[in-house]
């Protein structure tokens, strides 16, 4: 077995006891073709972890850094779970943990809690992975009493993830790309139809940034408040590298400590995601690596 951790702890004597594998993984569960759910032992995080808040993760030292969203917890387990989309080498070495296996360095709760309404009606946007992050943000809503209702999408019917845990919470549209299972098309013309109906006092939206982009331009439309949250890389989490940078509302605000949440209608999405996509030819070479075709110091000789 490996990544196993080891902490310590006084007991009530005031001895130090050893516990291991802190961060063990207690279940893995695969959502769907690249998404995988790891329900992980985070004692304290799964107490005080608030929606919108996320952790950062290191398999071993030394390893990248990876913002993960709390998509769930269970403080009676001491469980937290988190749901890690496979694109490049790190996250495909996380999902490939099993349970017994360990994360040595787990980081949070970090940034702010969502903000809430306290009464009136919810409309939950999810596109693909980002479903997951909306999820902890439905379950808040619907415990303070809040009418919530949700609308999914994924390229096809094996893309759709947390359908059965958002319908637990209210009524769900299910929107597929191809039309293999619910709606055909995209989350944005099935919330249009919801927002045209009226009685929507606040949008939540995650997924891929167009979608975001998308429904922030629907919601302004319509002059309903839309929550949406922001995945620029992340390095130290803490505010110091400024690798999160994102502009709202004409000011730098930086994603991990002044988000991850951001009001829709003031993020400027074209500079997020040139700055995302700024990243990609890296991300593409560590995979190559990984697979043996790495070719970066091909390039570096032949400069
Ligand atoms: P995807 O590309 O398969 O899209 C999922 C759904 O989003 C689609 O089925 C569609 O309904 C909707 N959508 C996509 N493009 C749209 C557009 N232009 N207009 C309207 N709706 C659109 O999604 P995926 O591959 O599961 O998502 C991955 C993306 O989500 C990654 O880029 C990832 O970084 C991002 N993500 C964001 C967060 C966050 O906190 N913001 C969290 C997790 C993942
Ligand atoms: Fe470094 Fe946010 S991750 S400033």
């Amino acid at each position: 077995m490996r990544h196993r951790a080891i902490a310590t702890m006084l007991d009530r004597s005031g001895r130090i006891q050893l516990c291991a594998e802190m961060h063990a993984i207690l279940a893995r569960r695969q959502l769907s073709p690249n998404v995988t759910r790891l329900d992980v032992l985070a004692p304290r995080i799964a107490q005080i972890r608030q929606p919108g808040q996320f952790v950062i993760v290191r398999l071993q030292e030394n390893a990248e850094r990876i913002p993960l969203t709390i998509a769930d917890a269970d403080a009676n387990a001491g469980s937290i779970a988190l749901v890690i989309q496979s694109v490049g080498k790190s996250t495909r070495e996380l999902v490939a943990l099993k349970p017994g296996e360990s994360i040595s360095d787990l980081v949070g709760p970090l940034g702010h809690p969502t903000e809430m309404i306290e009464s009136g009606a919810a409309l939950c946007v999810g596109g693909g992975v980002g479903t997951a992050v909306v999820h902890p943000i439905a379950q808040a809503l619907a415990r303070r009493g809040v009418r919530v209702a949700s609308i999914i999408g994924g390229r096809s019917r094996e893309w759709v993830v947390f359908e059965e845990e958002l319908r637990r919470l209210g009524p769900v549209e299910v929107c597929t790309d191809d039309g293999s299972y619910g709606r055909k098309g995209f989350v944005t013309d099935a919330a249009r139809q919801t927002l045209d109906a009226g009685g929507i006092d606040i949008v939540y939206a995650v997924g891929p940034v167009p979608m975001m982009r998308a429904m922030a331009n629907l919601t302004r439309s319509f002059g309903v408040r839309t929550i949406v949250s922001l995945n620029p890389v992340m390095i130290d989490g803490t505010g110091m590298c400024g690798g999160c940078r994102v502009s709202v509302g004409n000011e730098t605000r930086f994603a991990c400590v002044d988000g991850p949440e951001f009001d829709g209608h003031q993020v400027n999405f074209d500079e997020l995601m040139d700055r995302l996509s700024m990243y990609r030819e890296f991300e593409q070479q560590s995979i190559a690596c990984a697979d043996g075709d790495c070719r970066l110091g091909q390039r570096a000789s032949s400069s």
